[in-house]
């Protein structure tokens, strides 16, 4: 007899059923193998290959340099990891805004050569066409409003969105959109909080909120930032739980002096 315990992986049916049954969706971002491993373990319900990659590994400005490639080599390394969570990759910038058939041509990429779940796309009315096409190839699809960073030289700065009676009704009826096209979930970024609420109360998909405050079915931060890996980033959203990046350094600095000081390796150290 076999004591291997199938692991339930989490689905894409399994998020809608949970936010019908009002139990909240818990998302978090991974791009190496290390770190999809532990929160995998820990029980998350979604990771994200987040193209926030371009920032938090690379150390690009914005995330607008990262390619399709670095993205499916960051997607692979996570897809190995995983156990039981979904794992949704960003298309990143220019593989999916020129036409649906490129935006097609991308998402079959990343679904081939990475093993992950479903892609992520960034926009509302404006690339409907190609999330169609994504989604008649079978792969799940969530969108992004809000703030969305691959527009960032179009809109100048990174603050709250949709703070404006114009702006917050199209961000609506893009939600709606999103869901009737076929999307099985959201992400909004950086909205008031009774904006968000409204669109999650107004439709059927989870949405999962990131600043987007708790009327919203599930929330997400970039790994980096909750464990305090990252410092010069502060945002009120942000809610750090653990300081690794003044315990990191800490750790460093004590090696350097061991080593330094020819304590380490010791007697039982080496062979
Ligand atoms: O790339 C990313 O990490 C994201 C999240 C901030 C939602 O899109």
């Amino acid at each position: 007899m076999s004591v291997h315990k199938e692991v339930k992986k989490v689905t894409t049916h399994q998020l809608q059923e949970m936010k019908r049954r009002g139990e909240k969706i818990s998302m978090l971002t991974a791009y190496d193998y290390t770190m999809a491993k532990i929160i995998d373990h820990a029980g998350i319900d979604v990771i994200l290959v987040g193209d926030s990659a371009s920032n938090v590994m690379a150390g690009h400005e914005t995330t607008l340099p990262i390619t399709l490639d670095q993205m499916i080599y960051h997607a692979s390394s996570v897809v190995r990891a995983v156990d039981r969570a979904l794992v949704v990759v960003d298309l990143p910038f220019g593989s999916y805004q020129g036409n649906s058939k490129e935006a097609l041509t991308s998402a079959i990429k990343i679904m081939k050569e990475s093993g992950g779940h479903a892609v992520k796309l960034e926009g509302g009315r404006e690339i409907k066409d190609s999330i169609e096409r994504i989604l008649s190839a079978g792969i799940p699809v969530m969108g992004h409003l809000g703030l969305t960073p691959q527009s960032i030289y179009k809109f100048g700065t990174y603050t709250v969105r949709a703070k404006e009676e114009e702006e917050a009704q199209r961000l609506l009826e893009d939600a709606r959109i999103l869901e009737e096209c076929g999307c099985f979930a959201l992400v909004l970024e950086k909205i008031p909080a009774k904006l968000a609420t409204e669109v999650a109360k107004s439709i059927s998909i989870p949405v999962i909120g990131i600043g987007a405050g708790g009327g919203v079915d599930g929330q997400v931060l970039v790994t980096h930032d909750m464990l305090g890996m990252t410092h010069e980033f502060s945002p009120r959203f942000l809610r750090r739980y653990l300081s690794l990046y003044e315990s990191m350094t800490g750790a460093f600095q004590q090696y350097i002096k061991d080593v330094k000081s020819k304590d380490f390796p010791n007697e039982g150290e080496q062979y």
